[in-house]
């Protein structure tokens, strides 16, 4: 039987999904957040459908699982108005309040996002197609991600909980908020990405607008009560629509003070140039990346390949951080390529509740036919598919496809994938490795695999100046959240660390007097009678 045959096979009758992960009913969506309010929507919507198909009568067809509202752009103006008058210029309620309060109210919200779990974990099986086990780690990857922004917080509010005192100025500095935010996540992560802008522009007394992703929007119907409760009016909306007419309105507004981003390199460029103030805009972007492997002659073959399996096919591929593309030295490529398609023949497919599944559906309708568009194109330049199967699809299931030899020629070469096809390069010298990450307008990270003290030290050192990441013998990933990620050229720009969200949604600002008897009595008596909220000696425990 052909592989086409057992991918058609891995969907299941509707009979067949185990129950506990069934959508009773789809999840017809009309409740969206502004200022305080779930409003409901009466105007048009949008359909979704699953990446996981069911064998009907008809074959096998895309799951019905809900709608969201296609809001229009004057709900959205509305939207904005709201965000704008919670900012009020930074006199707003939230952007003044005690960063003790802040964080209390940030508290509640992931306290009351925990009840949430078992919803948000099968949406995002039905949404995005992802595994029930990383369905379950991305939510708690995120609530984590709450906790110790909470605790990261805590520790920066300390340190600036007192006096500087330099060549007679007394100052104190502090980190205040930058204004509105308009927070839009990826679909690969539809919620940990988002959440990791929305809550440290929040926690810093930003207000924000945010936009689900494309796929990964229904998620957030679930969340919607609980940002209205947890967080005073108009700090939270959260809006709906398609990205294209939602997005113009706010930008071309002049309102919106940061964009956070986590998309393409060309739709932040669009939607950044819609804006009429660029100085006033501030970016933080998480953008495309093409990251390689070099498997150098000495690397343990056995790590490289069970890394490299990892590292490009989890979540199908579909991660900013995946790699892409793999430099193979050619004295061991013929085995390392025997050994990763023997890995690959093992790799569980079906449907995200299967226990242990590794590849899954595909949520976006055309990127099958995408994917074998540039396994075609790399066969007629040359290269051929190594692993049995490999780039056999059916409906949304894509098999991983080994390419082997890549070259320039190809469009695999330039384009990132996002998805289960992995290129591999022969080199002779690393001059060719080191080579492409130079010319590639992408600069995220890269994995190196050998177990030679020297060959690994002979390539930090170029590296370090090309990307962000350079990991040794292991797989190229965002995580731990407390590790600065970031990428050069047009891989990102700002830094997303726990701590370092922090600090890219606010700005430095102090407060300073030459010291002199009559500032330091003013001083005294602001902060003895707790007469600002700015200028405070308060320790947080
Ligand atoms: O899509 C890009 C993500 O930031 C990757 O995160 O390395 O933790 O999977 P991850």
């Amino acid at each position: 039987m052909s592989k086409t045959n057992d991918l058609s096979n891995l969907f299941p009758t509707e009979n067949e999904i185990p129950a506990e992960f069934r959508i009773d009913q789809p999840i017809c969506q009309k409740e969206f957040l502004i200022n305080g309010e779930l409003r409901v929507w009466d105007g048009p919507t949008q359909d979704v459908f699953s990446p996981v198909h069911l064998k009907t009568a008809d074959g096998l067809t895309p799951q019905y699982i809900g709608s969201y509202p296609l809001l229009s752009d004057e709900v959205i103006l509305q939207a904005l108005a709201s965000a704008v008058k919670a900012y009020d210029n930074g006199k707003g309620y939230w952007p003044t309040l005690p960063v003790a309060e802040r964080i209390r109210h940030m508290q509640q919200f992931a306290y009351r996002m925990k009840t949430k779990k078992a919803e948000i974990v099968k949406l995002l099986m039905w949404e995005i197609g992802k595994s029930y086990q990383d369905s379950v780690k991305e939510f708690d990857r995120t609530v984590d991600y709450i906790r110790d922004t909470i605790d990261a917080l805590k520790d920066l509010d300390r340190s600036s909980s007192r006096f500087v005192i330099e060549q007679g100025i007394l100052g104190q500095i502090r980190r205040s908020p930058l204004g509105v935010t308009l927070s839009m996540g990826p679909f690969n992560y539809p919620l940990n990405e988002t959440f990791a802008t929305l809550i440290p522009a929040l926690i810093m007394g930003n207000t924000v607008i945010c936009k689900p992703p494309k796929f990964g929007c229904l998620l957030y119907r679930p969340l919607l009560e609980i940002f209205r409760d947890c967080f005073p009016p108009g700090v939270v909306n959260i809006v709906y629509g398609r990205g294209a007419n939602i997005i113009a309105p706010l930008m071309t507004s002049g309102k919106i003070d940061v964009l956070a981003f986590i998309g393409t390199s060309k739709i932040a460029d669009t939607i950044k140039a819609q804006h009429p103030k660029p100085h006033r805009l501030r970016s933080v972007l998480g953008l495309d990346a093409k990251n390689p492997a070099i498997i150098l002659p000495d690397a343990d073959l056995d790590l490289a390949v069970q890394e490299c399996l990892t590292g490009t096919l989890s979540f199908n591929g579909q991660r900013c951080t995946a790699l892409k593309m793999l430099f193979v030295h050619q004295s061991i490529v013929d085995t390392f390529l025997n050994k990763f398609a023997a890995a690959i023949s093992k790799l569980k497919v079906g449907m995200p509740w299967e226990p242990d599944v590794q590849i899954t559906p595909l949520p976006d309708s055309g990127k099958t036919d995408y994917l074998s568009g540039l396994i075609d194109d790399a066969v007629k330049h040359g290269a051929r598919v190594v692993n049995e199967s490999g780039g056999e699809s059916a409906a949304s299931l894509f098999y991983p496809a080994i390419l082997y030899p890549v070259t320039s020629q190809m469009r695999i070469y330039h384009e990132e994938q996002f998805g289960p096809i992995i290129p591999v390069i022969p080199f002779s010298v690393v001059e060719t490795p080191i080579r492409y990450i130079e010319e590639s307008n992408y600069g995220q990270q890269v994995s190196i695999f050998s177990n030679n003290p020297e060959e690994v030290a002979t390539l930090i050192d170029p590296l370090v100046n090309q990307v962000c990441r350079v990991n040794i013998n292991s797989q190229c990933q965002r995580g731990p959240d407390i590790f600065p990620f970031t990428g050069r050229k047009d891989s990102a720009e700002g830094t997303l660390s726990v701590s370092d969200a922090l600090r890219v949604f606010s700005i430095r600002t102090m407060v300073a007097a030459k010291q002199n008897e009559c500032n330091q009595e003013i001083l005294t008596e602001i902060i003895k009678e707790r007469k600002s909220n700015f200028l405070s000696t308060d320790f947080i425990f």
